[in-house]
């Protein structure tokens, strides 16, 4: 395989620091596994850490030891003890910056599953799905795909963490699940696969972490968070949950993310990840809130509070990411901490497209 293609798949380049912390451990990570300097990190109190460009890239860059590593980054800094505290210390203002950003949401008598209901229900974000799907312009639309791309290139790993955690009914459903986001095992049905040909077809670089630098706090905190309850075993009932808000608030707007590509004159190929999810998570959404959740919760009642915990953070933190994408825009600048580079030339391989008719082009209002 040639270096262009081993990209494609992580790891990714050390990002650029943001700030002193940032700036300590990735100039760390670069040498041999050492203790950190005593302290680093312990004083930390950002004002909003969801936002914050140094916390949340420290997060990241500690977090992504775990998935594919870093590039040049020697394997054994993921267990080095100083570093795993240091990024202890950073997630303790996180996670009170999420609580205090979505409390304690109450469990209905009714069960977990209509807790989560009640929860997308409530949950009026501001209308980025209608905006890609009516009015951004081409430059919008790869700046949202660049931002997306952090997660879609490595879609369904954090929720991953929790099988070896489970067993029974919510196992089996979360399994399910994963199965399709895995493409049943068909590497051109992969649903990051398929995102891939998203971004290539809008002419975006395609490597695994190719637009870390661009993006901004908020974007990595939606990342950070699946993070945070993938990697903390105490936080299984959370990170089900996250999943399930994930899978129950998709069909629409992923209908509205293909038709806003089809206004823009782009193809079958590049809307084809957004139209796969149209049917498929309408399916999730039910194996997610019932089988998953409402599995856990019959198995461990006492994991009902941060199922919906899980499911409020994420729709809460989904929410300041499109207001900061709609601001931007509204202000006349670009959402990115850099610009989108140019459409460039196709020039990575791509899977060949399994030989299946695309979905029909949804209608909708
Ligand atoms: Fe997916
Ligand atoms: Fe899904």
């Amino acid at each position: 395989m040639s270096e262009q293609v081993d990209r494609r798949y992580g790891p990714a380049t050390l990002p650029r620091s943001r700030g002193p912390l940032s700036a300590a451990v990735l100039d760390a990570l670069r040498r041999p596994p050492h203790d950190l300097p005593a302290g680093l990190g312990a004083d930390l109190d950002p004002a909003d850490p969801i936002t914050d460009e140094d916390l949340q890239l420290t997060l990241f860059v500690c977090y992504e030891l775990h998935y594919r590593g870093w590039r040049g980054v020697d394997e054994a800094w993921e267990w080095q003890p100083t570093l795993l505290a240091l990024r202890a210390e950073a997630e303790r203002p996180f996670e009170a910056a999420l609580r205090r950003l979505v409390g304690a949401p109450s469990v209905p008598a009714a069960g977990v599953a209509a807790g989560l209901a009640e929860l997308v229900a409530a949950d009026d974000g501001p209308p980025l799905a209608a905006t890609l799907q009516r009015r951004a312009d081409l430059s919008q639309f790869r700046e949202f795909v660049a931002h997306r791309s952090v997660y879609h290139l490595r879609e369904a790993d954090p929720h991953s963490w929790a099988l070896p955690r489970l067993g029974g009914p919510a196992k089996a459903a979360l399994v399910e699940i994963q199965t399709d986001e895995y493409g049943n095992g068909r590497l051109d049905r992969m649903h990051a696969e398929l995102f891939r040909r998203t971004l290539q077809r809008l002419g975006l670089d395609t490597s695994y972490g190719a637009h870390l630098d661009a993006a901004p706090a908020v974007t990595l905190a939606t990342n950070n968070l699946m993070s945070l309850f993938g990697l903390h075993r105490r936080w299984r009932g959370a990170l089900l949950g996250h999943l399930a808000a994930f899978e129950m608030t998709s069909s629409l707007p992923n209908r509205r993310y293909g038709n806003g590509l089809r206004r823009l004159g782009l193809d079958e190929v590049a809307t084809r990840f957004y139209d796969e999810h149209v049917e498929a998570d309408a399916v999730h959404e039910q194996i997610a809130a019932h089988d998953m959740c409402g599995g856990l919760v019959r198995a461990e009642p006492a994991l009902a509070p941060d199922v919906l915990f899980g499911a409020a953070a994420g729709l809460a933190v989904d929410r300041l990411f499109a207001a900061h994408l709609l601001d931007s825009w509204a202000a006349g600048r670009s959402s990115l901490r850099t610009p989108v580079p140019p459409a460039l030339p196709p020039k990575v391989s791509l899977v060949a497209l399994p030989a299946v008719a695309p979905p029909a082009p949804p209608a909708l209002v």
